[in-house]
């Protein structure tokens, strides 16, 4: 699943035909509990799920696959160049970074010529809007063009940890990050938000969702 919209794989196939995937080598990157690396396994790719969370790796763990989990930072990826066929990220780990060149160069770098990176990320017009699923979320309410980071902090003794952190770049940013990491952008899809989903989970609903995009998906080549 590609984002909260429910464009799924099995219907964009961006990271190629299914019947292709079969034997491939795919790094999912911020996998969480591992959906992704799960699906790719029973189409008989060779997925690993990388994290920088034990907790969500535990969780993948949990519920299971025949696969390697592997604990690291997306920006020190722990694997030799030319290692991957594919790679793919649904919201994992680009959204949360403060350097995603940083990121992509990796990507790069593990991916053989000719691999893939797709990867999902919170729409940047969605910055601008309150995370509000409501009619009060469809009013501007912050600049676009402010990078300034969301932080959550838990505070002990006076002092603030960053417990949770979101780096905003826009639309032009992502574009110019992949471009300069390497990478050649092939498709930037933004997923519309389908009759069937009535769903409403934070800012996302299908009022929001019918109105204004609230997923980018990037599809690079390392050529
Ligand atoms: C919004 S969740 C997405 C999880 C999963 N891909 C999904 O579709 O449900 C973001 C994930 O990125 C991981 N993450 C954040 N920063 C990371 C980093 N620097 N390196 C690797 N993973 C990271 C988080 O631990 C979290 O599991």
């Amino acid at each position: 699943m590609w984002g909260p919209e429910g464009l799924d794989e099995v219907e964009a196939e961006l990271l190629g035909p299914p019947e292709e995937l079969k034997g491939k080598a795919v790094l999912e990157i911020g996998a969480g509990a591992a959906q992704c690396a799960r699906w790719l396994a029973a189409q008989g790719a060779r997925p690993v799920a990388l994290d920088l969370s034990h907790r969500q790796l535990q969780h993948a763990l949990r519920i299971g696959g025949s696969f390697p989990l592997v604990c690291a930072d997306a920006g020190a990826l722990p694997f030799a160049d030319e290692t991957f066929d594919l790679a793919c990220s649904a919201y994992g780990a680009l959204p949360f970074v403060a350097d995603p060149v940083l990121v992509l160069r990796e990507v790069r770098r593990v991916l053989r010529p000719g691999g893939r990176f797709v990867f999902s990320v919170t729409h940047p017009i969605r910055w601008a809007f309150p995370d509000e699923p409501g009619p009060q979320g469809l009013s501007v309410s912050a600049s676009y063009f402010d990078r300034t980071p969301y932080v959550e902090q838990y505070i002990e003794n006076g002092e603030g940890r960053a417990v949770y952190v979101e780096h905003h770049r826009t639309l032009g940013d992502r574009v110019r990050d992949i471009v300069t990491a390497g990478l050649r952008l092939v498709d930037l899809v933004e997923p519309e938000w389908p009759a069937w989903n009535t769903a409403e989970w934070g800012g996302w609903s299908p009022l929001r969702g019918n109105l204004i995009p609230g997923t980018a998906i990037f599809v690079c080549v390392r050529d």
